[in-house]
């Protein structure tokens, strides 16, 4: 073992290195790409946005709250990014098309899809101890028509064949890490981002020689407007919910939007994740590694 480490007397000059290696400096440079977030008008979704346009993407933040949505665009206009606000019903598969075309004539071909429309039903969660039976089934079918249909599927397929057409494109589909084991009380939610999980999967194997990388993030526990009432009381003090989720957390934590934007920005780059399709990536503080 050497006693010590000398370093040569020039090694501080790093572009002089990065030249040599096989390993692109750019490797997560966003520049030139069109994104479209898809519930960029939320928490995840907004975090999102930003973390794309910081790394040069140019970015439509699309959602139905349009005050927010150009509170967000304009909060990345004035760091120096590009973005503007689109308003969507995700649920609408006119307004879908209408959003894609729209983004075409006036950006250029959409290259990143991040699909981060989604949430609960409050119907469609159980009360502690309750019957899952008495679980109406329009609620099911409420919670799968947002997170499946509108906050997968439909944009997937519409912006996916233009992708497809132009040879050239990423999806990012916002599941959840309910969707690999079921979380209690919340059955249609988990179901409902389990089938997101598999339709990544199958997209990607249906483009993977077109051109078209899709792939899933799967968040853990996040604060955010649609799990707030189930995660703090009105005082702002957490729920027992709160406390059983941390609880079962390795990192004793919730997970704060920021800590999502290096998955995003590594599967929209199609240089640093040029190989990855039909993965699943979990971020959740070690949540789903739990056991005893
Ligand atoms: N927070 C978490 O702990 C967590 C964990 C796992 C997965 N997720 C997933 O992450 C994604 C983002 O959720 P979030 O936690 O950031 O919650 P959020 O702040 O409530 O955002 C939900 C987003 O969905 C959009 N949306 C709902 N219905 C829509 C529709 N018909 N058309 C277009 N957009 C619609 C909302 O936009 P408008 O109101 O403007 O339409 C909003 O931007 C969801 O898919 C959620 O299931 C969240």
């Amino acid at each position: 073992m050497p006693k010590s480490v000398a370093l040569p007397a020039d090694a501080a000059s790093a572009a002089r290195v990065h030249a040599s290696l096989n390993v692109p400096g750019d490797l997560f440079d966003l520049t030139g790409e069109v994104a479209a977030v898809i519930g960029g008008t939320g928490v995840l979704g907004g975090l999102m946005a930003e973390a794309l346009a910081r790394f040069g993407a140019t970015v439509v933040v699309l959602g139905r709250n349009k005050q927010r949505g150009q509170a967000r665009a304009e909060k990345i206009n004035r760091a120096g990014g590009i973005s503007v606000f689109l308003g969507i019903d995700a649920m609408c598969a006119d307004s879908v098309l209408e959003a894609m075309r729209t983004i075409q004539q006036e950006l250029g071909e959409t290259t990143v899809l991040v699909n981060a429309a989604g949430g609960n039903h409050p119907d469609a969660t159980l009360k502690p101890g309750g019957d899952v039976c008495k679980i109406p089934l329009d609620a099911w079918r409420d919670v799968f028509d947002l997170n499946l249909l509108g906050g997968a599927l439909a944009p997937s397929i519409v912006f996916g064949e233009a992708m497809v057409a132009a040879g050239r494109g990423c999806i990012v589909n916002i599941a959840s890490m309910a969707g690999m084991t079921p979380v209690s009380r919340v059955g249609a939610y988990s179901a409902a981002k389990a089938a997101v999980i598999n339709l990544t999967k199958y997209l990607a194997l249906e483009w993977a020689a077109r051109g078209v990388r899709v792939n899933a993030i799967s968040p853990g526990f996040f604060p955010a407007e649609q799990n707030s009432k189930l995660l703090f009381n009105e005082d702002g003090s957490p729920t027992e919910r709160s406390a059983q989720i941390i609880g079962h957390t390795p990192m004793k934590r919730f997970g704060a939007a920021e800590e999502l934007a290096g998955a995003i920005v590594w599967l929209a780059s199609s240089k640093a994740s040029s190989f990855v399709t039909g993965q699943n990536i979990v971020v959740d503080g070690g949540f789903s590694s739990m056991t005893i």
